[in-house]
C-alpha cells in the first residue's frame, strides 16, 4: 500500500513540475507573467501603419468612447487613476495619473499603444489578447496622450 502511495505522490509531483515549466498555475491556466509575455510577443507596431482617420476629431471622439467603456473603471473617468476598481483579491488598483506633468509615457505614442495591447502583471489588461482592434488602440492612445495628458493639471491630489 505504501508503495502505491509513493507512486501516486511522485506522479503528482511530476505533473506539478510540468505545469511549472509551462508557466501555468494549479488549474492549468497560464500565469500572469506568461500572458504578458505572449501579448508582448504578439504586439506588431506595423499593425498601425494602415490605420487612418478622416480627421483628428473623429479619432479623439472614438478614443473617448473606448476610454469610457474600456478604461475608466480603473483609470477614472478623467484618467486620474482614481477609478477605484477592486480586484478579485481585494486590492484597489491605483494606476498612474495621466495628467501628471512628469508622466513617463508623455509624447510616446508607440509605448502607449504597446502598453494598451500587452498590459502587464500589475492589473493593466492585455487588450490585444482581448482582440481590441489596432484602430481602437490607436484612438484611445491618442485620446490619453492628447486629451487627458494634454489637459495637464498636476498630480491627482491637486486636480480635484
Ligand atoms: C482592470 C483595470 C484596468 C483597465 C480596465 C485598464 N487599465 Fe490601464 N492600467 C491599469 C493599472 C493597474 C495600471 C498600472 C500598472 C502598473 O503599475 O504598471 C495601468 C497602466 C496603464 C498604462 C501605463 C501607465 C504608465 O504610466 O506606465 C496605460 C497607458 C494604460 N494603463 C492605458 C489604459 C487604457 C487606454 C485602457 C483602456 C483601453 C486601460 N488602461 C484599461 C489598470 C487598468
Amino acid at each position: 500500500m505504501r508503495r502505491i502511495g509513493l507512486i501516486v505522490l511522485s506522479v503528482a509531483a511530476l505533473a506539478a513540475c510540468d505545469r511549472a515549466r509551462a508557466g501555468s498555475n494549479a488549474r492549468g491556466e497560464p500565469s500572469a507573467a506568461d500572458t504578458e509575455a505572449v501579448a508582448q510577443a504578439r504586439f506588431d507596431p506595423a499593425a498601425f501603419d494602415t490605420v487612418g482617420w478622416a480627421s483628428d476629431s473623429l479619432r479623439l471622439a472614438r478614443g473617448g468612447d473606448v476610454f469610457k467603456w474600456g478604461c475608466a473603471e480603473c483609470h477614472g473617468p478623467q484618467g486620474h487613476g482614481d477609478g477605484g476598481k477592486v480586484t478579485p483579491r481585494g486590492d484597489t488598483l491605483r494606476p498612474p495619473d495621466f495628467h501628471d506633468a512628469a508622466w513617463h509615457l508623455a509624447g510616446d505614442t508607440d509605448a502607449v499603444r504597446r502598453k494598451v495591447f500587452a498590459g502587464n502583471v500589475r492589473g493593466m489588461p492585455h487588450w490585444g489578447l482581448r482582440r481590441m482592434e489596432a484602430r481602437d488602440i490607436d484612438a484611445v492612445a491618442a485620446y490619453v496622450l492628447t486629451v487627458l495628458h494634454g489637459a495637464q493639471s498636476g498630480p491627482t491630489a491637486a486636480a480635484h
